[in-house]
């Protein structure tokens, strides 16, 4: 049986954003980020139980931002100085017993949740890991130090990945046992064991809230989903 844990990752300060209040809390439609991300993952199959890593001095708002969400125990804990470390501490939080965990940025609340349930799907089929990807439209180029390039990936073969990004609990667990271990993303983590991780089809509206051209896009991503079920 599936039983999935979820860890909302919302402990950053949102610095290319900016604002009085840290990204997670910042809102679109009058709700807060952390809110409409929490609300989505919480009523996604199979998921038992959800920690959010939220900034340490808006432990209080947090809460509050989560009070009202039904279905599975939200619990919120301090998160720590980088986004693996946020991970970390998360991670820790959610019940032993789950078979996968989500690992979910805040910073897109309007992921559909069609991609949610292709992550899951891919685990309950035993995937070692699975994460959202879309086709990258530029060619990527790799540099060195002095920003020559030294590489060209074939562009067909890249995927930009999003969340959320699940794995069978007991990998990604071994891999945040490693305490020095850090990365940009979970999936990097759990790819240094050796596991084999899969790209599911991701979708635009998973796109992550950075800057303040990103939040007017949020807020059209909701105007146009409430528009379509009327
Ligand atoms: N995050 C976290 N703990 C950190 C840093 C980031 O939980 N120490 C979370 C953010 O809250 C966000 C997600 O990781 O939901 C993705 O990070 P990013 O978009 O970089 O958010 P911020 O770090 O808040 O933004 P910035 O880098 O602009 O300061
Ligand atoms: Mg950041």
């Amino acid at each position: 049986m599936t039983t999935i844990g979820c860890v909302i990752t919302a402990a950053g300060r949102g610095e290319r954003l900016g604002g009085d209040l840290p990204k997670a809390l910042q809102t679109v439609a009058g709700e807060t980020l952390l809110t409409h991300a929490t609300r989505l993952m919480a009523s996604a199959p199979d998921v038992t139980a959800v920690v959010v890593a939220a900034p340490a001095d808006h432990l209080a708002a947090a809460r509050r931002a989560v009070a009202d969400i039904s279905g599975p125990q939200v619990t919120v804990v301090a998160g720590g100085a980088t986004r693996t470390e946020s991970v970390r501490s998360a991670v820790g939080h959610l019940p032993a017993g789950v078979t996968g965990i989500l690992v979910h940025d805040a910073a897109r609340p309007f992921v559909p949740p069609a991609v949610v349930t292709a992550v899951i799907a891919a685990l309950a089929a035993g995937a070692d890991g699975a994460v959202p990807g879309l086709p990258v439209v530029d060619t990527i180029k790799q540099v060195d130090a002095a920003d020559v390039v030294v590489a060209t990936p074939e562009r067909a073969l890249l995927r930009a990945v999003q969340t959320p990004q699940g794995f069978q609990a007991p990998l990604l667990r071994e891999a945040l046992a490693d305490t020095g271990a850090e990365a940009t993303d979970d999936s990097q983590l759990v790819e240094r064991l050796g596991a084999a991780v899969r790209v599911v089809p991701g979708h635009p509206d998973g796109m992550k809230v950075t800057t303040p051209g990103d939040l007017v896009r949020a807020e059209e991503i909701l105007q146009a989903r409430r528009a379509h079920a009327d």
